[in-house]
């Protein structure tokens, strides 16, 4: 079964094929991402318009070359699966008409991909995982704690109250005058810092929702607290130094953070999965930091449960993901109609209770 998959809901243009051999485990044939690094980095961060833009130019080539990469054709596909949400609506709808005129061209199976069910899926693909299993979804857009009972089943414990990990990477990355995305050249100035414990008591940071119940984030403090650092800085060129302790001090509170939240979720998942395997995935973008990485698989040593992360390359937004989200519900019969909607925002888990003050990110 092969599945062309599409990605085009923030600042990655990707197209991939996957499919998977006889016993359901996942092969990805092709995944080509192409990352609009330098459209956005003049402005410091993701500009819808220009996103939008950039996937129309770039989605047709990048499909081609997957399909050529794959060494298929059109007529050797299966089905079509496209990214139709949450996002940003511009580059959205780009992905998914372009998904739609090929499924209608071809008379494939037409999939509408939650792109957050790419992520929660990504484990299956690359650790054949069985449900349920316990979730950390990281990402820029999107911070949330989630049961995965099975393809469309999600249960939300937790979500963020303001900004999502990404975000306060991000922007905390931007305070330090790092250049975008913030996130994974703040971990790269972090491992300068040669004495951590020094680092943080220098530039104290609190944890928010630390100790609390519950599975809730917040990062707003976090953020507020790295900004009045920078400013207490001698004014004129920040020392690198200076910035690689407090992104050390910064990047030790977020892996405390996500240690903390997470704890209380493996509890809950402990008490109401009863005789569950006990496993436990981190994904999304963020997934991808190595201090948080390391927090979460002692964490899981601690309480039993095994760690499943995705490889850093599927971490972050790319089609494989999607591509598997749409194999798997190709499987289940799970297939879109043409009038499929482009949805900015798309919740895993639609009966989740609102969290005051969670606005779009709930
Ligand atoms: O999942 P993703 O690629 O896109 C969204 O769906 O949002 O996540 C992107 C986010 C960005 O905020 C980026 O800075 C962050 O993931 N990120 C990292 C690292 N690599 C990517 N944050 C911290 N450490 C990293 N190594
Ligand atoms: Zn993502």
């Amino acid at each position: 079964m092969n599945i062309l998959g599409i990605e085009t809901s923030c600042d990655e243009t990707s197209a991939a094929i996957v499919s998977a051999d006889e016993h359901g485990a996942g092969i990805i044939l092709s995944n080509l991402v192409f990352s609009q690094l330098e459209e956005h980095a003049v402005f410091g961060g993701v500009v819808p318009e220009v996103a939008a833009r950039a996937h129309m130019e770039t989605l047709d080539t990048l499909i081609k070359g997957a399909l050529q990469e794959a060494d298929l054709g059109f007529a050797d596909l299966d089905g079509i699966a496209a990214t139709a949400g949450p996002g940003l609506i511009g580059g959205v709808m780009v992905g998914l008409m372009t998904g739609k005129a090929i499924a209608a061209a071809h008379d494939l199976p037409f999939m509408a991909v939650n792109h957050l069910e790419g992520h929660a899926l990504t484990p299956r693909l690359t650790d054949d995982l069985q449900f349920p299993y316990l979730l950390l979804l990281v990402s820029g857009g999107h911070t949330q704690i989630l049961v995965a009972e099975g393809v469309g089943q999600y249960k939300r414990w937790g979500t963020t109250l303001d900004d999502a990990a990404g975000e306060c990477f991000d922007k905390s990355a931007k305070l330090m005058g790092l250049p975008y995305p913030g996130g994974p050249h703040l971990q790269d100035i972090a491992s300068e810092c040669t004495d951590i414990p020094a680092a943080q008591k220098r530039f104290a940071l609190p944890l928010p929702m630390k100790g609390r119940a519950g599975c809730d984030f917040s990062f707003s403090g976090l953020k507020t607290a790295v900004r009045n650092h920078v400013q207490s800085l001698p004014a004129g060129d920040l020392q690198r130094k200076d910035i690689a302790d407090l992104a050390a001090s910064m990047q030790s509170a977020m892996a405390a953070i996500t240690r903390d939240r997470t704890a209380n979720a493996m509890q809950q998942f402990i008490r109401d999965y009863p005789g569950a395997k006990r496993s436990f995935v981190v994904s999304g973008g963020v997934a991808a930091n190595t201090a948080i990485r390391a927090a979460l698989t002692d964490l899981c040593a601690t309480h039993d449960f095994t760690f499943h992360a995705p490889p850093i390359h599927l971490c972050g937004d790319n089609a494989a993901m999607i591509g598997w989200a749409g194999l798997e519900r190709l499987k289940l019969g799970l297939t879109d109609a043409m009038d499929a909607p482009a949805r900015p925002r798309w919740p895993l888990d639609e009966n989740a209770p609102k969290r005051h003050g969670a606005g779009v990110k709930a």
